[in-house]
């Protein structure tokens, strides 16, 4: 295999792991916002219809190149899930500031992604300057309504962060 169709390959894989892990993210906080919080459940309930949404838009991308998908989709939904309850314990700013701080960095790396597709398969180009405003849109949602100082947020933060990019570093490599 080329490297091109090696890299897309991989970006594919990437993009379409981490799909399926934020769908659990976001099933996860709606599990514990129905009881909960429930006045938040409008804004969960639209983002994870999105990202059911790229999980199936680039699943189909990788149908039609004959490419490989991550290990077992199913785990990522799950550590997603378990992800999603745990933040959630720690209440709506909690949920906030992790899905600001994840969508920012989804958007951030589908840039990247852009920049490479742009020169290399503009079909999937196009599909990820799309998904990339859905994207944009929920980190504006989430950074509109978090509060980011004092201990918590910031654990939050570190820890949003670490995971977003181990999930990026698996997603890479089974
Ligand atoms: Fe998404
Ligand atoms: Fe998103």
């Amino acid at each position: 295999m080329s490297y091109k169709a090696e890299e897309i390959e991989r970006q594919l894989r990437i993009i379409h792991a981490c799909e399926k892990g934020a769908t659990g993210v976001y099933y996860g906080h709606r599990a514990l916002a129905k009881v909960f919080f429930p006045r938040i459940i409008p804004d969960l309930d639209e983002m994870h219809a999105h990202e059911s949404e790229h999980f199936e838009i680039f699943g189909a991308l990788i149908n039609s190149r004959g490419s490989r998908k991550a290990t077992l989709p199913i785990m990522w939904c799950a550590g997603g899930i378990v992800y999603g309850l745990f933040i959630a314990l720690f209440g709506v700013n909690s949920i906030w500031v992790s899905t600001a701080t994840i969508e920012k960095i989804v958007s951030t790396e589908l840039n990247l992604a852009a920049k490479f597709f742009k020169e290399n398969d503009n079909v999937i180009y196009s599909a990820v300057q799309k998904i990339k405003l859905d994207e944009e849109h929920h980190h504006e949602i989430a950074s509109s309504r978090a509060i980011f100082t004092g201990i918590l947020p910031n654990l939050i933060q570190i820890s949003s962060t670490k995971l977003s990019y181990l999930a990026k570093y698996l997603a890479a490599r089974v």
